[in-house]
């Protein structure tokens, strides 16, 4: 089932997600309506926020960067296979210099800015069978990762931005929220104005 996904300005983007246990109800529903969304809007990560569920979960499918001549075969390899879910991740260790990548967000149509991360990440996540892993990302797939993470922490990458930045994306952002911006998947738009 395709959810809609929360726009800009919904209060639960910026709300404090809780974990989850293996006796979640219907997990195993929830994830596929998630890949099912994400997929219907051409997204390469969400974040179960995103989906109005405050809890720790997203979702990462890289797969579609597995052509990118940007990328060195080494990488291109990598993310070709690369489709994950992570439940109550934790990053606890972000190295290296940082560097821009021109990022976008599913909840924020039409809008895409250069941020600067990290390049390297270690993160303790479970899987969807909750098995446990420690491992460490670089690169692109690093980079989808964090974008994630933050917004199981409430964090959007356009909070990222410099002020001026923000201040030049200030009235498209609240367009966004009112549902005045052009979208061909399902959203939720928090300041709409109810139709009569
Ligand atoms: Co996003």
């Amino acid at each position: 089932m395709i959810l809609p996904i929360v726009a800009y300005g919904d209060p639960v983007l910026r709300k404090e997600t809780e974990e989850i246990t293996k006796d979640y109800p219907n997990l195993d529903q929830v994830l596929e309506n998630m890949f099912e969304t994400m997929y219907e809007a051409r997204g390469i990560g969400l974040a179960a926020p995103q989906v109005n569920m405050p809890i720790r979960l997203f979702i990462v499918d890289a797969t579609p960067f597995g052509d990118d001549e940007d990328l060195s075969e080494e990488e291109q390899n990598f993310v070709s296979t690369f489709k994950k879910v992570f439940i109550n991740a934790r990053i606890i260790e972000e190295s290296g210099d940082e560097w821009a990548f021109n990022e976008g967000c599913l909840s924020i149509p039409d809008v895409r800015e250069d941020v600067f991360r990290q390049p390297n990440i270690v993160m303790e996540y479970y899987d969807e069978n909750f098995k446990k892993h420690t491992e460490n990302f670089s690169g692109i797939v690093a980079r989808i990762i964090q974008h994630e993470y933050d917004h199981i922490e409430g964090i959007l990458f356009t909070d990222k931005l410099s002020p001026l930045k923000k201040r030049l994306i200030k009235s498209k952002l609240a367009n966004i929220s009112k549902g005045k911006v052009g979208v061909d998947y399902r959203m939720k738009f928090p300041n709409a104005k109810k139709k009569r």
